[in-house]
């Protein structure tokens, strides 16, 4: 496909997609007087039927693709979770637990979950992938109908929405949180502004800003009490759906634990005075973009994670904090060694034990993905996850 810059809407499709949604964004933004809060924008880009990002098929995952996930660098990734998940699905859950999924990707973090599970013979009743992207569905499905024995793909589905009866199990989200649309806003003589999308003298999108509205200007307000001061025109983030999301996971989950992986921080450095940009960006064919409002629904948009704010909502939905750690330390303590020896141990591909070297430093170093990722496991009666060799973080939050 060539380039979005040498193309015209009638020419590419992915232009004429883009295009589409930025009339109907225009549509809704005279609609509503002129403004479009940016979490409305995010979620529309992302989201909107047919056209958001999410929705409308453009290739996002992997090779030739806008991103690369810790699944898709190695499958010790998803080795190391399951194998580190395995007591608390065979013992506190008695071999009859779900595991849910959020995200799935291309399928590989399911599939080698699973490939986990069978090598350590510990039973699951089930594996649930919770994905709003119809191709991405469809790539899971080929994935894992390839790679996992016909009994176990059996046990395979896909969700639109939480299950709605009581259930028992893991729940797992890496790099789905950051996806969840965020507020921008801006701190302007002393108080919160909203920043939003307007429609420009050009025709084309551009962002204003006005006073924040409520809950808002309450969020961001504590935000600046307990991490400010800011400079003037300080920008970031604050995410609505984050609390409600984790809410209606823990509602109906009687016993289990839910580990969600991303990008992200503690509290007090996320809206620190030098972050005076915030952590919101876009993902175009692995390259970064800052401008959100580059190629609308061709470009992944995506900010940090505030692992204080996730906590809290934790212990506001009954769970307990049981591990926050970086990714690097937490993949080291909880077994990625052993599993690496044992993947590398007699092999005679010298090259091949080189890239799995290369991707476990990838995953694991304080420079690449080992410490700007985290890991969070919240807990419903789980006494027998392993936690006592991971480094603690939590004090931090
Ligand atoms: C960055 S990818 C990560 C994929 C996979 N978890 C991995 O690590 O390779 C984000 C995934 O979350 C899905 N997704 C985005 N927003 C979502 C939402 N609100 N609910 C459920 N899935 C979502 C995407 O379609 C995609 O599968």
């Amino acid at each position: 496909m060539p380039p979005e810059e040498s193309s015209t809407a009638t020419d590419d499709p992915a232009a004429a997609l883009s295009a589409r949604l930025v009339d109907s964004l225009q549509q809704s933004i005279r609609e509503a007087g002129g403004f479009l809060p940016f979490v409305e924008y995010m979620d529309r880009a992302l989201y909107a039927p047919g056209l958001g990002y999410y929705v409308n098929g453009a290739h996002k995952l992997g090779a030739g693709g806008d991103f690369v996930t810790a699944p898709e660098i190695s499958p010790l990734f998803g080795e190391t979770l399951a194998a580190w998940l395995a007591p608390v699905l065979a013992e506190d859950l008695d071999g009859e637990g779900m595991i849910l999924e959020f995200g799935g990707g291309t399928g590989r973090l399911a599939g080698d979950v699973l490939a986990t599970l069978r090598e350590l013979e510990v039973p699951w009743s089930g594996y649930r992938i919770l994905e709003v992207s119809p191709d991405l569905r469809e790539r899971q499905r080929e994935h894992l109908r390839e790679v996992l024995p016909a009994e176990e793909f059996a046990r395979v589905a896909w969700l639109d929405a939480l299950p709605q009866e009581p259930w028992r199990g893991v729940v797992l989200a890496n790099e789905v949180l950051d996806a969840l649309p965020v507020e921008l806003f801006c701190w302007r003589d002393g108080d919160a502004a909203q920043v939003g999308v307007t429609e420009d003298a050009q025709g084309g999108l551009s962002l204003a800003e006005r006073a924040a509205p409520e809950p808002l200007r309450s969020a961001v307000r504590d935000l600046h009490a307990r991490c400010g001061p800011w400079p003037e025109g300080y920008t970031s983030e604050w995410r609505p759906a984050l609390a409600p999301w984790l809410a209606a996971v823990a509602e109906r989950l009687e016993r289990g634990v839910v580990v969600a992986v991303d990008y992200g921080f503690p509290r007090d450095a996320y809206y620190a005075a030098e972050r005076h940009q915030g952590t919101l960006v876009g993902y175009h064919r692995q390259q970064m973009v800052l401008d959100p409002l580059t190629r609308p629904g061709l470009m992944d948009l995506t900010a940090s994670v505030d692992f204080t704010a996730v906590a809290e909502a934790a212990d506001a939905a009954g769970l307990e904090v049981a591990v926050y750690a970086a990714q690097g330390e937490f993949l080291l303590a909880a077994g990625l060694p052993a599993r690496f020896d044992a993947r590398v141990g007699d092999a005679t591909d010298a090259e091949a034990t080189l890239r799995t070297a290369q991707a476990v430093r990838m995953l694991t170093l304080p420079g690449e993905m080992g410490e700007r990722f985290q890991v969070m496991a919240l807990t419903r009666d789980c006494p027998s996850l392993p936690r006592a060799a991971i480094p603690d973080r939590r004090g931090r939050l």
